[in-house]
C-alpha cells in the first residue's frame, strides 16, 4: 500500500520497504485522540485505513483518509502540535519518529516538496478559517 501513497511516489521499491520495515503500525477506536493540540510531537503519522478528523478548538478542520498524513507540522518547526486529530472511525497509522523520517527521505527533494506544499496548503486554510 506504502507503494501507492501520493507522498511516497517518487521513492524506489526498497526506499519504500526501509520506510515499512523502520515504522511502527499503531490502531486507534473511533473517537482515540492520536494528536493533542499544543502536546511536543515528534511522530509523523501516515493513514492506512480509515478516517482520522483534525479539529480545532472542537471545529472539524479536515478528514484525512488513507493514503494522507498528519503530523508534518511539529517535525517541520519543533513546535507544539497545530490541532487535535481524532479518530473518526476505527484507525490504522503507520508512525515515523521524527529522526525515522529525516533518515528516509531528508534527502529527497520531491517528497519534501510534496510535504512542503501541502503543509502550506494546510496553513492557508487554517489562516482564511481563522479571519473568517
Ligand atoms: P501537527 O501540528 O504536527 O499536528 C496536528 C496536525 O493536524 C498538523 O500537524 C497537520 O498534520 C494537521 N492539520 C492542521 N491543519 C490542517 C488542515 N487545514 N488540513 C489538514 N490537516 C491539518
Amino acid at each position: 500500500m506504502l507503494g501507492s501513497v501520493p507522498l511516497f511516489s517518487s521513492l524506489s521499491k526498497p526506499q519504500v520497504r526501509r520506510i515499512a520495515e523502520t515504522a511502527k503500525e499503531r490502531s486507534y477506536k473511533a473517537g482515540d485522540v492520536i494528536v493533542r493540540h499544543g502536546e511536543k510531537g515528534i511522530g509523523f503519522y501516515l493513514v492506512l485505513a480509515g478516517e482520522a478528523k483534525v479539529e480545532r478548538a472542537g471545529q472539524l478542520v479536515a478528514t484525512l483518509g488513507p493514503g494522507q498524513f498528519f503530523g508534518e507540522m511539529a517535525l517541520l518547526d519543533e513546535q507544539p502540535r497545530s490541532a487535535d486529530v481524532r479518530a473518526g472511525s476505527a484507525v490504522r497509522c503507520l508512525v515515523l519518529s521524527a529522526w525515522e523520517f529525516w533518515a528516509a527521505v531528508g534527502d529527497e527533494p520531491e517528497v519534501l516538496r510534496t510535504l512542503l506544499k501541502e503543509t502550506v496548503r494546510r496553513i492557508r486554510t487554517d489562516k482564511a478559517a481563522l479571519s473568517e
